[in-house]
């Protein structure tokens, strides 16, 4: 993030960076457009190929109806794209579903993939990196690499159902974790059900 003297965000963009990898849930990466619409934050988008994989055997979607929620496409070989480079300002990059292979690279640094070359120059440039990793159960090796993540300053969001919030489907449930994920950079999407305190009678 780009602070001026006092402190402050200088000038903040309204932009995130999205990249959606193929652990299931990839209708979390589709929410997580969605909102970025609704908010009118510009939403850069790298897909992987696992994550086209996922789209096709968890969702009715195409290809281009996941591509058609953002306000722009990368592609996944270009690593000369903006969001390649530290120079290109952005609120953060969130990867969601996160799949641990991806997780992995990131981790490494060793980053084949535009998506990971960005999540990579987000770590550096020292601005949110939210990673919703799915995978269960994991093993020491994955809470390992999680472990490095959150010493690095990225923040490992996994998407797990907040049951305090009373979800009546599984839409609910998902927008839940994605609007928790988003304000994580300080975007405030309305489906969010906010804890607001213990209601009614209580037994001891
Ligand atoms: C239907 C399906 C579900 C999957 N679920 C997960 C998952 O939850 N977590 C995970 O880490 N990998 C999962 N995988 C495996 C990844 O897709 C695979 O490791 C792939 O290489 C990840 O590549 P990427 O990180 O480039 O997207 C799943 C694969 C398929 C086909």
């Amino acid at each position: 993030m780009d602070h001026d003297v006092n402190g402050a965000v200088r000038n903040p963009p309204t932009r995130l960076v999205v990249g959606i990898s193929g652990a299931s849930g990839v209708t979390y990466g589709i929410r997580v457009l969605d909102a970025l619409q609704d908010l009118g934050v510009e939403s850069h988008l790298v897909v992987t190929r696992a994550a086209l994989l996922t789209l096709s055997q968890e969702t009715d979607f195409s290809a281009d109806d996941l591509t058609g929620r953002a306000s722009v496409v990368h592609k996944l070989n270009d690593v000369g794209a903006s969001i390649a480079s530290g120079s290109f300002r952005s609120l953060g990059m969130i990867v969601a579903p996160c799949s641990v292979r991806t997780m992995s690279e990131i981790a490494t640094g060793v980053t084949s993939t535009l998506l990971t070359r960005a999540a990579d120059v987000v770590l550096k440039e020292r601005r949110p990196l939210v990673l919703m990793v799915r995978e269960t159960p994991f093993h020491l090796g994955h809470l390992r690499t999680m472990t490095a993540l959150a010493e690095m300053g990225a923040t490992i969001a996994p998407p797990l159902p907040a049951f305090y919030a009373r979800p009546a489907s599984i839409e609910e449930m998902v927008d839940q974790s994605v609007g928790r994920a988003l304000d994580l950079f300080g975007l405030d999407w309305a489906p969010v059900k906010r804890w607001d305190g213990l209601k009614g009678p209580i037994s001891e």
